[in-house]
């Protein structure tokens, strides 16, 4: 058994009497496609296989504690007192919240849960808390939701109580995951396909830049609302619906005096991103690495330049990478601000790669980072608890 599965089985055992169900919900990496899932994009995540595990089981009476072993912190509220309070609290109260805003009646509940995402690191540690808790306590009361609608609910679930604006991805991700398989999710109408995903030669590495800047949940909320803005001062020239109806670069440069600056860059960034994606789709079919590996690299430098949601350290692994001839894809992953840059590195290159990079990266900002080589998982699911 996974240790932490073992740890928190153990924990609960200790300090409950009821026998528990354990639960594994997977954080995500994102091939491509970033900050266009609430724009109405196209997104490339899978689950991965770090995640947090759950141990849950009914009390029988009107109370639910939870302990976080990731920070050694319990909470114990009443079913009747759920309510917004801070970090990690929110995420998983703003679940229970959700549930009692569909009308449903909450038992009592004990839940032991940690896990291996290291937090801030844009593996959507957040997603794998909601979903993991939303899975169980969907099982619990018998609600009958499915995996589409309970990534909706966690979606709601994040932007309630802890009042991040997210898109769909990440909780999507986390549900509707395959091992082995990258999905493309069509985040306008929720249509997604699997790919397998062929990397003959390849493996696909983090690298942890282990630092997170600035209260990210603002200025994501931020990007946003640029987006919203722009959209509404497109919208109200053009009959379109978002800005995948854009389809050429120059139809934005009409609306360029008529919007500040930023808002003006984050529109162009979207525009082709949602555009990098589509293209990146077909290559991943075509299993034509190097030239998906290309259209990485033009994200980062969108990301960076247009969307500003890049960070000194996250520029120098991206161009260390780039200047690596086995590296053929690279940039950061996720919400931004810190956190990983995702990689494409041939086999033979990736000790060699990690190693330079630690190096240089530690000389420059005196931390060491952390590698990953990503294995894919299956979405959010009970884990047997015989051996
Ligand atoms: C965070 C959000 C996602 C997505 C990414 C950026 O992970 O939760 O919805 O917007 O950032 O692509």
């Amino acid at each position: 058994m996974n240790p932490i599965a073992a740890t928190i089985l153990k924990s609960f055992t200790e300090s409950f009497i009821s026998q528990p169900t354990l639960y594994f919900s997977p954080g995500r990496i994102n091939l491509i496609g970033e900050h266009v899932d609430y724009n109405d994009g196209f997104v490339m995540p899978a689950a991965i296989n770090k995640g947090v595990y759950y141990a849950i089981g009914e009390n029988e009476s009107n109370e639910i504690h939870f302990y976080s072993m990731d920070f050694d912190e319990w909470l114990s509220v009443g079913t009747g007192e759920v309510k917004k309070m801070s970090g990690w609290r929110n995420y998983a109260l703003s679940v229970v919240n959700e549930f009692l805003l569909l009308g449903c009646k909450i038992k009592g509940f004990n839940c032991v849960f940690a896990g291996d995402i290291p937090r801030g690191s844009g593996m959507s540690s957040s997603a794998a808390v909601e979903g993991g808790l939303a899975f169980a306590l969907n099982e619990m009361l018998n609600v009958g939701l499915n995996r589409v609608q309970l990534a909706l609910l966690c979606q709601r679930a994040e932007h309630n109580f802890p009042n991040v604006n997210c898109g769909i991805m990440d909780q999507f991700a986390n549900m509707m995951g395959k091992k082995d398989k990258v999905l493309l999710l069509d985040c306008r109408s929720m249509e997604h396909q699997y790919f397998p995903l062929h990397m003959e030669g390849y493996k696909i590495v983090l690298l942890n830049s282990k630092v997170h800047h600035t209260l990210a949940s603002g200025e994501y909320n931020i990007r946003r609302q640029r987006c919203e803005e722009g959209l509404g001062i497109i919208k109200s020239k053009l009959n379109i619906q978002s800005f995948r109806d854009i389809t050429r670069v120059e139809d934005l440069q009409v609306y360029k005096t008529n919007m500040p600056g930023k808002v003006y860059n984050c529109c162009l960034y979207v525009i082709e991103e949602i555009a990098r994606a589509k293209k990146a789709s077909e290559l991943l079919q075509q299993e034509n690495l190097i030239e998906f590996g290309k259209l990485m690299y033009a994200t980062h430098e969108g990301l960076s330049k247009l969307y500003e949601v890049s960070c000194e350290e996250l520029d120098f692994l991206v161009e260390l990478a780039s200047q690596n001839s086995n590296v053929i894809g690279s940039r950061l992953m996720g919400g931004g601000f810190g956190g990983c840059t995702i990689n494409i590195i041939a086999n033979d290159g990736i000790e060699h790669f990690i190693e330079e990079t630690s190096k240089a990266y530690q000389q420059r900002f005196d931390i060491i980072p952390e590698a990953y080589i990503v294995e894919t998982a299956d979405g959010t699911n009970e884990v047997s608890i015989t051996p």
